[in-house]
């Protein structure tokens, strides 16, 4: 399927973005092992997150949607008839098999769609290895694990992977052996954040060789009913949209503002960007607040290496962004974004060039030339991939001519009210 987006008047209002995707994940995940029943508010309802509800149902979990809630009764997991068909989703398949590899008597081979089935495996399955988890297959998936009893470990999560630190801790729920992450550069902290709200004991200190995130002695769950904040990545779309336009104003409501998440809005302010915050609170453990966006004209950034993991999945939103700044952005420490849904670094600087915009991959980095105004008026290859089908909408929308997006039916796996979101506050996509 193909969209466009066509360039047109202010973008106003509120955007009513859905939950966030690595919560969702979790909120599933956490309650299917959990005693008793997890009530779900706000949960994401996208094909990534609907492909870890249905993987878990194969393991026995209980999972309905009541009154726009999710409820998940959990209970002791059973091996699945069939493949767990993790679909698009990294987080599916590396978060399932750490819970797998530490459930002894339970074996699963997990498979993935042609994007997933290329990504690399061996970053969870080299650690939970080491706990002496059993796999068949390494690398890339297919993948079949057999759970098994493990032991402890201290792991050193470099390049800082949330998704790795969290396949480590689930697996370690099934041991009572000492379980230890060390961080230098710390990833996204929703999985100690959501243990502790199902009742289980994590630890994080500060410490002169980094963050040591740990599992104390309370390992059970017991189900417990969660809010889920707004998607500060689905958020970044009419968020970035917002600062391009001429005369825009848009808000969103109760977004995740964890500080590990919010690199892209910190990035943008350095360039000039209007982004206020407003009735900060605390929702399940994670902070949300609620984010209001006014375009002005932008100035470049210069991103270091250590402040990518907290806008990992937003550098595609913040390129567009950087392309309608009047100066050369930098943005290092990319290499990660190879291994992502597709070769981002490739996609961002073939589509920004097709755009009439001067981009280049130098080393690790990114480097965009930006004069303030993008001439668009291209049709751009997506590799399937969700947010560089919706980065470039987004730059379309800013441009002097509109921007086509192929294999536009991606965008589901995570942000599927898309179109219709972006459309409530004005935007000319279809
Ligand atoms: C995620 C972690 C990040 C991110 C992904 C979701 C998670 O991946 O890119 O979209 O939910 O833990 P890495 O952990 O591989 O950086």
């Amino acid at each position: 399927m193909k969209l466009t987006a066509t360039p047109g008047g202010p973008l106003t209002g509120e955007a009513a973005i859905p939950g966030d995707k690595s919560c969702s994940h979790r909120a599933l995940i956490l309650g299917a092992m959990a005693n008793g029943e997890t009530r779900v508010s706000g949960l994401l309802e996208s094909d990534d997150v609907l492909a870890t509800a249905s993987a878990l149902e194969g393991f026995g979990a209980r999972i309905e949607r009541s009154s726009g809630d999710w409820m998940i009764r959990g209970g002791p997991w059973q091996s699945p008839d069939t493949p767990v068909d993790c679909g698009n989703s990294g987080t599916a398949a590396r978060l399932l098999m750490g819970v797998v590899a530490g459930m002894a008597g339970v074996r699963a081979t997990f498979t993935g769609d042609d994007s997933l089935s290329s990504r690399p495996m061996g970053r969870v399955t080299a650690p939970l290895g080491r706990m002496g988890a059993k796999f068949g297959g390494s690398e890339r998936l297919p993948i079949a694990v057999e759970g098994s009893r493990l032991g402890g470990i201290d792991h050193r999560n470099v390049p800082a992977s949330a998704q790795v630190k969290s396949a480590i801790l689930l697996a370690g729920l099934g041991t009572d052996a000492p379980v230890r992450v060390i961080e230098t550069i710390p990833s996204r902290d929703h999985s100690e954040i959501m243990l502790a709200q199902f009742g289980c004991s994590v630890a994080v200190d500060d410490t002169p060789e980094g963050w040591i995130i740990s599992l104390g002695d309370r390992r059970s769950l017991a189900g417990a009913q969660l809010t889920i904040g707004a998607d500060p990545s689905s958020a970044a779309f009419p968020m970035v949209a917002a600062a391009i336009v001429p005369g825009s104003e848009a808000m969103v409501r109760g977004m995740l503002v964890n500080p590990l998440r919010t690199g892209l809005y910190e990035a943008m302010e350095t360039m000039g960007a209007n982004i206020e915050l407003s009735n900060e609170r605390i929702q399940s453990g994670e902070i949300i607040a609620d984010v209001r966006v006014c375009q002005m004209p932008l100035g470049p950034c210069h991103v270091r290496p250590e402040h990518i993991p907290a806008m990992i999945d937003e550098i595609p939103a913040l390129a567009v962004a950087c392309a309608f700044a009047d100066g050369e952005s930098v943005i290092e420490g990319l290499a990660e974004l190879r291994v992502k849904e597709s070769d981002r670094l490739g996609a961002i600087v073939a589509g920004l060039t097709a755009c009439g915009v001067t981009a280049l991959v130098d080393g690790d980095a990114l480097r965009i030339f930006g004069r303030g105004k993008v001439r668009g008026g291209a049709s751009i290859a997506t590799s399937g991939d969700h947010r560089i089908a919706m980065a470039f909408l987004t730059l379309g929308l800013a441009a002097e001519r509109p921007v086509e997006v192929d294999e536009a039916e991606m965008i589901g796996t995570s942000f599927p009210s898309f179109v219709e979101v972006m459309r409530s506050i004005g935007a000319n996509i279809g």
